[in-house]
């Protein structure tokens, strides 16, 4: 039989893009070839996010266009796969009877299998939690980045009552620590200089004596290696250890997303984020003073049930004053399955939009004037290659600020240059290599 040619598509966050890394590096290994079009596929994955409905609309349309593949040719296997698959179950059949087959975050194991016993018209769905899968021996297809994702954990235990993720991705577990480090060797021989640590409450890991706060710290050691970044941690985990971790560790690089949600603690009690305002606002400082250069970034949910002007304007209040290097902003979106589902969506859909604009106009403010500060100044950044838009490169600062730059010599993916910014927006820092260093 020739090679088939697999095809995935992703949505949703960073956990997913590097389970489509772990679905490409296992099929590839029974025989299947990767390719960058749907037109020559034999097998269509579309690697879903179901955080929003507005994320399942996307896929649901994304998926009738892929239809058509199959219409000029049978044979062709589409796939749903990811949050959205664990989410809908045999219902995606419903919405899209021309799927072939359903497989949760979980069960991307049994892929070969599943796919082998997919025929023409004969469907296939898996969507079975394990509590003990982490994938920890299978090998993810590599990119060729200099910067690489890797998951050291999986599902989430804290049930935010607006959230499908602890429903879609199970419970918590944890990547044993030799296989996080040896997976980073093993990333580091490739050309990587970079790896982001994954997990939806990445800082509760825990894999036997090993905490997050010593995985960073053993992470450290490994040479060769440049920069170390992890995402999303949750607050009620960011314990002194860790803090002081990050703080020691060189290449833990200044930059931490520290979702917030609400500054309204009736709000917080309510999304049963188990922080109070104040207790979030002691770690904000707590960070500050330990890494004077960090940049913050954060998460809102704006229009939660029972979310009050004042609520409101708690939320707006907190982001002025704590400036905020970059934030992701949300509009409520009700989620069957989750306990905030039964309180309905009470805040009128043109009331949560004015709060949405309302925050994101502040946001973009303060964005760009934090970013100004930084003209003049000289930043070290790691070359990811040509920027996209026009000439030049990019790279990002130790602050994970976007960076563009001009060069007058030849630059290449993986170095660590210097840039002098004489530019700004609100997402990005421009300017020019620096002399100095190479001269
Ligand atoms: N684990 C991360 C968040 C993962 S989901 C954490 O706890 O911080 C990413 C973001 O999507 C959340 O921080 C939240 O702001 C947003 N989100 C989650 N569920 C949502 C919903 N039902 N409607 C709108 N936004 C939501
Ligand atoms: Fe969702 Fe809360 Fe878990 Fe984050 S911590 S993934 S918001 S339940
Ligand atoms: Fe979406 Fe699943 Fe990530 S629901 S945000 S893709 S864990």
């Amino acid at each position: 039989m020739s090679q088939r040619k697999l095809y995935i598509e992703t949505y949703g966050c960073q956990m997913n893009v590097a389970d489509s890394h772990l679905i490409c590096g296992h099929l590839e290994g029974q025989g299947y070839v990767r390719t960058d079009t749907p037109e020559d596929a034999d097998v269509i994955l579309v690697n879903t996010c179901a955080v929003r409905e507005h994320a399942e609309q996307r896929v649901w349309g994304r998926l009738s266009d892929l239809a058509r593949y199959k219409q000029r040719n049978p044979e062709i296997v589409l796939g749903v796969v990811g949050c959205m698959a664990q989410h809908w179950r045999d219902k995606v059949w419903e919405r899209a009877p021309y799927v072939d087959l359903v497989v949760g975050p979980d069960a991307y194991r049994r892929l070969p299998d599943l796919l082998q016993s997919v025929h023409h018209s004969q469907r296939a769905h898996d969507v079975r939690l394990d509590r003990g899968e982490t994938y920890a021996d299978l090998a993810p297809a590599y990119d060729g980045k200099v910067t690489a994702f890797v998951s050291i954990m999986r599902g989430c235990d804290q049930f935010c009552t607006f959230c499908i993720v602890p429903y879609v991705r199970g419970r918590e577990r944890s990547v044993p620590a030799e296989a996080v480090l040896g997976r980073v060797r093993e990333l580091v021989a490739r050309g990587v200089k970079e790896v982001t640590f994954l997990g939806q409450t990445v800082n509760a890991y825990r894999h036997g004596e090993t905490t997050f706060a010593d995985l960073l710290r053993q992470a450290n050691e490994i040479r060769g290696l440049e920069r170390i970044r992890f995402t999303s941690p949750h607050p009620v985990y960011l314990t002194e250890e860790v803090i002081a971790a990050m703080a020691e560790c060189e290449k833990v690089m200044p930059a931490l997303h520290l979702p917030l949600q609400s500054a309204s603690d009736a709000v917080l009690k309510r999304m049963n984020r188990q922080y109070t305002l104040a207790e979030y606002d002691r770690l904000v400082h707590q960070l500050r003073t330990a890494i004077p250069d960090l940049a913050l970034t954060t998460d809102i949910l704006v229009g939660f049930p029972g979310e009050r002007e004042e609520d409101f304007q708690a939320t707006y209040a907190y982001l002025e004053k704590t400036r905020y290097d970059a934030a992701f902003m949300f509009k409520y979106s009700p989620r069957p399955g989750t306990r905030a589902y039964k309180w309905g969506d009470p805040i009128p859909e043109e009331e949560k939009i004015r709060r949405l604009e309302a925050i994101i106009e502040l946001q973009e403010r303060v964005s760009a004037e934090i970013n100004a500060q930084a003209v003049g100044s000289t930043v070290e950044v790691l070359v990811e290659g040509q920027a996209k838009r026009g000439p030049g490169w990019y790279g990002r600062s130790p602050q994970f600020k976007n960076v563009v730059f001009t060069a007058q010599r030849a630059v290449r993916p993986g170095e660590l240059v210097r840039v002098k910014i004489a530019d700004s927006t609100a997402h990005t820092l421009k300017g020019a290599l620096a002399g100095g260093k190479e001269q």
